[in-house]
């Protein structure tokens, strides 16, 4: 069973979210720039049911965030989750979110590997 584990994050997150992702072993990312919104459609105000200074409520804005993906076998997940969690909060609106989705097969393009084997750094384990 692998897992991937898609997070939004804030862009001045990414270094120290990377270095702690190393550091518990992961063995590769995706990191794409995005644009987003969440409850407050991307101002603080709009949340609070607040009008600006020509009477209109607060339109949506895309603000620019941090897209990860990252593929684990699912006894990770929980600990990628948390790892990113602890890393990219700062308890301020805006912080992110993390999302988990089952992954139904990976393949090493190099080598043919599938699945867990695809993602680990022991090739001589499934070569076939
Ligand atoms: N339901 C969702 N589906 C897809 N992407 C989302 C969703 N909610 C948030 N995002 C993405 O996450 C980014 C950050 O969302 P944000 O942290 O503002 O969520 P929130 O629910 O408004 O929480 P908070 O109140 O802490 O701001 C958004 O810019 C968007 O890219
Ligand atoms: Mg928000």
């Amino acid at each position: 069973m692998m897992d991937m584990i898609v997070a939004i994050i804030q862009p001045s997150k990414l270094e120290d979210v990377k270095q702690a992702l190393v550091a518990v072993g992961i063995q590769g990312m995706t990191v794409t720039g995005s644009k987003g919104f969440g409850r407050q459609k991307g101002h603080p105000m709009a949340f609070l049911g607040l009008y600006d200074l020509e009477g209109r409520p607060f339109k949506v804005d895309f603000l620019p965030k941090v897209r990860l993906e990252i593929v684990v076998p699912s006894e990770r997940t929980d600990l990628i989750v948390n790892t990113i969690v602890q890393t990219a909060q700062t308890g301020k609106i805006g912080d992110g979110k993390v999302f988990v989705m089952p992954v139904t097969k990976a393949v090493r393009i190099r080598t043919g590997e599938q699945d867990e084997f695809a993602l680990s750094m022991e090739e001589e384990a499934a070569a076939k």
